[in-house]
């Protein structure tokens, strides 16, 4: 069978840092507040006219670089983003084209935080089809231009991103010690729609608002769904927590990290955290980490890897990986 192994890894965050003490001077809040309740400790925003877009190209080519692959060699482009540069034509477009890549297919994915988990499935669908030889999956967002700085309760959350992986097809034997993605899990469920959003939007005649989140139910149901789906991955694999050298969450909450973890019995030296200093880059922070936990050394091949997120919609889901 046709597995799709991750071959490349890269990650780009805006040069300026914006710290907790910063963000006290925009709104009634403190370090100490924020870092109790998130585990924030700063996090980038893209500079005025920085766009998704470039931040998606920087780490798009890292990863080209990586895999030690070109433009040429890729068949499939999916940015998965909640905030693209225009309503349309999809980011995954530009992006194409900055590449210099004239061939093959480049669309945008839209599952807010959960994005990146979403296009890694997608694209892992169209490998093991045949469809595609290679894609690459980017998370790319600018939250900062969607944050209400007039609402301390979401502003201090959110940063700005991009993380990439390159994922190539490559002939397996359908066990588990194959390299590449061994499942995807995805759900969501609608009744939740306004309990995370941004106001506004296209079809409503108005222009794109800003987030609003009811942070204390997306807390809740954000640990049970999380919980639910890795247990589901888990299970579906006939592995337990101890097979899994490593786990790379959506960075939203470092209590939701810490909840999740003790849920499963994960031990936290074996978490990627990096939302101390990404704090939440939305679709941009499981690539982003799972970038970071590369480079670094921490993840090595043959390690597996669970990978997790959820998001606005809601939406949630999980992949299991061999690297
Ligand atoms: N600084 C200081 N005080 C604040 C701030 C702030 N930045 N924000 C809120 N407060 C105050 C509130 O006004 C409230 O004050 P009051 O008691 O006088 O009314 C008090 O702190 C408690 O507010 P809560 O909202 O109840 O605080 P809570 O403990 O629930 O923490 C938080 C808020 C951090 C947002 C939490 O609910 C949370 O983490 N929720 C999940 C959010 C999240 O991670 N979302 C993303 C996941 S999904 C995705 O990534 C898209």
């Amino acid at each position: 069978m046709l597995r799709s192994r991750l071959v490349g890894f890269g990650g780009h965050l805006p040069s300026r840092v914006v710290t907790n003490g910063e963000m006290a001077t925009m709104v009634d809040t403190s370090d100490q507040w924020i870092i109790e309740r998130t585990g924030i400790r700063q996090r980038h925003f893209a500079a005025d006219g920085e766009l998704t877009s470039d931040l998606a190209l920087a780490a798009a080519r890292k990863a080209l670089a990586f895999a030690g692959m070109q433009a040429a060699d890729l068949d499939l482009i999916v940015v998965a983003t909640a905030t693209p540069d225009n309503t349309f034509p999809a980011t995954a477009t530009k992006v194409q084209a900055a590449l210099g890549m004239t061939h093959g297919a480049a669309f945008d994915l839209q599952a807010v935080c959960s994005g990146f988990i979403y296009a890694l499935s997608v694209a892992d669908n169209f490998i093991k089809s045949g469809q595609a030889r290679s894609a690459l999956v980017i998370g790319a967002e600018t939250f900062s231009r969607i944050l209400d700085f007039n609402d301390r309760a979401t502003c201090v959350l959110f940063g700005d991103g991009a993380g990439a992986v390159l994922l190539r097809a490559e002939q397996g034997t359908g066990k588990l010690s194959d390299h590449g993605i061994l499942s995807t899990h995805l759900h969501s469920d609608g009744r939740h729609y306004d309990l995370l959003k941004v106001k506004g939007g296209p079809s409503q005649g108005q222009n794109v608002g800003y987030l609003h989140m009811e942070g204390r139910e997306v807390f809740r149901h954000a640990v049970a769904n999380l919980t639910a789906v890795l247990e589901e991955t888990l299970a579906a694999n006939g592995i337990g927590p101890k097979d899994i050298d490593w786990v790379v969450p959506h960075q939203a909450n470092k209590r939701i990290l810490d909840s999740t973890a003790r849920k499963l019995d994960f031990p936290p030296e074996r978490v990627v955290v990096t939302v101390d200093r990404h704090a939440n880059t939305s679709a941009a922070s499981v690539p982003l980490a799972l970038n970071e936990a590369v480079a670094d050394g921490r993840i090595k091949q043959g390690h597996m890897v669970l990978l997790e997120a959820m998001g606005g919609g809601f939406t949630w889901g999980a992949a299991l990986a061999r690297i």
